[in-house]
């Protein structure tokens, strides 16, 4: 029998858009159209304007170089540090007291870490890396799991120009090692263990095992548990203590590189997104104060996503500390020690602004609204998402159960390459549908487009492209710009973005994102490449082949589903099954292992032995089969087809 609360849901799911309330909109940042139309005038000379309020050791005069495109440049003649935006100058305005993260522990451990306990260590910090050889450009990669420590070792590597590359605490060692590899990182930031659900990981033993490139690995005493340290390993509270406290900041052009983030993309070798600094500073402070409406002397701000993605290093650590207001910092799971966690959070933190992605929230909604209903949320004002497209039943469930109805909702759509948030709604300014993302924000275009790259009409499905220069783009893909080049900018030229996401826009000018258009999956939010699982299944000796698809899946989005054809005769059986997920959590982390493995004596290849994916797609998904006759053995397709339909009536058995 369906609720009172599903009632009202399926009733809600009529209603195309939602207006600000007049409560929220009285107070906005920004309620009105002016915004957008004094950017669409002058957008790059718009974005200088809003790069001033940043703090400049030398204010830039010049807004975008598109002298060569697609190397483009912004704010070239400016220069700044990172870390003085984030930290000193809040500090030098009397506000180092201000908690700058309300950090909560997995076991319900508490620290409240403020904006001058932010500077006394990333001075230190700073320095502990200039005392081991690290200076202006160098690589440091960052292995850590959701503690304050990530945070001071990010700005400390910004206050010396060293280059941070963090690596996802769900990512395994060996995928470590490789990510330090590709960027020659000097040093590695890791821990002795991180907590997950009660149990310890032993980090630092897995670091080891697998031996990374690097000189020296800092180690951060977080959980006590037995670390072995050898040659070139120094402890983080050992560095920290040992190193002056004063680390004057260094001044460096707009165009310093600020971090490298690797991202899936179709091959199985990841790409090193590049960002630098002023541009991406600019862009990232912009959005957060004003997408989420933020008034920093009052509001407590909660983004649930981990550091090791871009949203954490863009709207935990450098938005919220730019724009100096207090955030909430967890390190643990939401199901942990109960599925209320976040929500118990919420309340006794007076949390007013919440960002989480979708998949989280159909969890929650699987779970059932007792678990938030056991706590008071009237604090929230506005809630956030992205990652993925949200199906509009989730954003009601959001809407109403977590919101109370009262809070608008901002869908954030962008990547890891874009830096910031590029198309969604400014909440006190304009209706958010749910489902869609938005518009376009201020200083930024879109168009959805054909395979020729002529905008497509309205309500028409087609590619969604950049049509302008934003100032937190991507500068390159470290040390390989042809591949950067032949990524985003071949198909459509140097001056059209290629997102690789299917979109249409309506007829008010709304964007509706539908997915990759790429071999890239989406598994709870987290972007892989089916090309990188392929390739770690094929590295398990027993393996011959291996295709990988994106299933559709109620809580995740998507979910991988492996097709496998095994050496020889060898038959496949659930020990092997759970062989091949174990070394593929090995090789890239447990993230990417399959949900599925069909076993199969072969795949679907055309003439030229490229694997069928799209039939792949179909047979799993249920779907008719299309044209096979390219196939180099059309029987395969329908061995396989009842495979899988056997593996469909043993899971409704
Ligand atoms: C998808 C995460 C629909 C999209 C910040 C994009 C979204 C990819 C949304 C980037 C959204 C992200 N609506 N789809 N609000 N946000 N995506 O690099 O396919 O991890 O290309 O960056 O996620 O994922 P990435």
């Amino acid at each position: 029998m369906a609720t009172d609360l599903e009632h009202e849901l399926a009733e809600l799911l009529d209603v195309e858009s939602f207006a600000p309330e007049a409560a929220f909109r009285d107070r906005a940042l920004i309620a009105d159209d002016r915004v957008h139309r004094e950017a669409a005038e002058d957008p790059a000379g718009w974005w200088l304007k809003q790069a001033k309020a940043l703090s400049w050791f030398r204010e830039p005069t010049v807004a975008l170089d598109d002298a060569d495109p697609p190397f483009y440049k912004w704010f070239t003649d400016g220069t700044l540090n990172a870390s003085v935006n984030c930290l000193d100058r809040h500090v030098e305005a009397g506000r180092g007291d201000r908690v700058a993260f309300h950090w909560r522990g997995e076991e319900g451990e508490v620290r409240d870490v403020t904006y001058a306990d932010l500077l006394a260590d990333v001075q230190r910090c700073a320095n502990a890396l200039k005392a081991h050889g690290i200076g202006k450009g160098d690589v440091v990669g960052i292995f850590l799991p959701m503690i304050p420590e990530v945070v001071v070792a990010m700005l400390a590597c910004a206050r010396i120009g060293a280059i941070h590359n963090v690596v996802f605490g769900g990512f395994s060692a060996e995928s470590v090692r490789e990510r330090m590899e590709f960027s020659a990182a000097k040093a590695l930031i890791t821990v002795d263990g991180a907590r997950r659900k009660g149990r310890t990981a032993a980090i630092k033993a897995q670091v080891d095992a697998v031996g990374m490139p690097v000189r020296t690995t800092f180690v951060v005493r977080h959980t006590g548990i037995e670390c072995p340290m050898g040659d070139g390993d120094v402890w983080w509270h050992e560095a920290l203590a040992a190193a002056d406290p004063v680390c004057p900041p260094e001044e460096l052009e707009a165009e310093h590189p600020l971090y490298i983030l690797y991202s899936s993309g179709s091959t199985a070798k990841p790409k090193g997104i590049l960002h630098t600094t002023g541009g991406y500073l600019t862009q990232v402070a912009w959005t957060h104060r004003h997408v989420f409406d933020l008034k920093p002397d009052e509001d407590v701000y909660w983004c649930s996503a981990d550091v090791g993605w871009v949203t954490g290093h863009s709207y935990i650590v450098y938005g919220p500390l730019a724009n100096g207001c207090t955030s909430v910092m967890f390190e643990g799971a939401p199901d942990y020690p109960d599925k209320d966690v976040w929500w118990k959070l919420c309340a006794e933190l007076g949390v007013t602004i919440f960002y989480t992605a979708p998949t989280a929230i159909r969890a929650c909604m699987k779970w059932g609204e007792q678990y938030p209903a056991r706590h008071d949320l009237s604090s929230l004002r506005l809630l956030g998402t992205v990652g993925e497209p949200i199906n509009p039943k989730a954003w009601l469930w959001y809407h109403k159960v977590i919101g109370g109805g009262r809070c608008p909702i901002v869908d954030t759509w962008w990547q890891t390459e874009t830096g910031a948030i590029m198309i969604t709604t400014l909440p006190g300014a304009q209706a958010a549908k749910p489902g869609s993302a938005g518009t376009p924000l201020p200083g930024i275009a879109a168009r959805v487009v054909d395979d020729a790259g002529e905008e497509v009409p309205r309500d028409t499905q087609g590619y969604l492209t950049l049509t302008r220069p934003w100032p937190s783009m991507l500068r390159t893909l470290y040390k390989d710009d042809e591949r950067y080049v032949a990524t985003y900018w071949e198909k459509y030229g140097p001056r059209t973005y290629f997102v690789g996401d299917a979109a249409r826009q309506d007829a008010d000018g709304y964007f509706w994102v539908i997915g990759r258009v790429d071999d890239v999956l989406n598994v709870s939010g987290h972007r892989m490449s089916t090309a990188e699982i392929e390739s770690a299944i094929v590295s398990h000796p027993k393996v011959a082949e291996a295709a990988v698809i994106g299933q559709s899946d109620e809580t995740t989005g998507q979910s991988v589903t492996a097709f496998v054809t095994l050496e020889g005769n060898l038959e496949g059986d659930e020990a092997l099954e759970a062989e091949i997920r174990e070394h593929v959590a090995q090789r890239i982390g447990k993230l990417a292992r399959p949900k599925r493995i069909i076993w199969s004596d072969d795949l679907p290849k055309t003439r030229s032995g490229k694997i069928m994916r799209r039939l792949l797609r179909d047979i799993a998904e249920g779907r008719e089969l299309g044209d096979v006759t390219t196939l180099r053995d059309p029987d395969v397709m329908s061995r396989l087809e009842a495979r899988v339909k056997e593996l469909q009536a043993e899971d409704g058995a």
